[in-house]
């Protein structure tokens, strides 16, 4: 099976959604955040604090350069790896992009308890959010999937997933059937 990859926006449930894909698939999850701040020995709020958003991003295309290079793996992609087009391409290769999306309110709904996102920690969330979501625009639209999951629990947004994955896969058979 080609890798799945979950990206989007920051509070779309990538993290819980890839956990729940990592125990029914029974495959290894790789967490990109997780590999990062495992690299360096610190939170990603101090890297950006003490390091910038600029090292940030390095580590991080190291780390989808590393994980992009397994296969059969479920990979939770930071919300803003796939901005870089050679991140795109590296995670592409092996994997299908599925991209997670929510409404602004319920973004800042998900997220609002939370401090461990630097670029989150804004004085007007909610304008922030919707910066950030219309620059990304582009990129997250280049996803091989979308999902909406506004008014989805992660168990069916994973049901989505495992559904697609299940359709391409016999896809492949029929194609792979057909050629020999
Ligand atoms: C980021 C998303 C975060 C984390 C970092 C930057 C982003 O991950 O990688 O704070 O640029 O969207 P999650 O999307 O898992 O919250």
């Amino acid at each position: 099976m080609k890798n799945i990859v979950l990206t989007g926006f920051m509070g779309t449930g990538k993290t819980e959604v890839s956990k729940i894909l990592a125990e029914r698939f029974k495959k290894q999850r790789l967490c990109l955040d997780d590999m990062i701040e495992w690299k360096v020995g610190k939170p990603i709020p101090e890297i950006f604090e003490q390091d910038g958003e600029a090292y940030f991003r390095k580590l991080e295309s190291e780390m989808v350069a590393t994980a992009s290079k397994d296969k059969d793996v479920i990979i939770d992609a930071g919300g803003g790896a796939i901005i870089n087009e050679i991140n795109f391409k590296r995670l592409k290769e092996h994997g299908i992009i599925f991209c997670l999306t929510a409404s602004v309110n319920t973004i800042l709904k998900r997220t609002k308890h939370y401090t461990h996102r630097p670029l989150l920690n804004a004085v007007d969330p909610n304008k922030r959010i919707s910066e950030l979501l219309e620059q990304r625009q582009k990129f997250y639209q280049k996803a091989d999937y979308t999902i909406d999951t506004t008014y989805l629990t992660p168990e069916e947004v994973a049901d989505k997933i495992i559904k697609q994955m299940e359709s391409l896969e016999k896809e492949q058979k029929t194609t792979q059937a057909l050629f020999t």
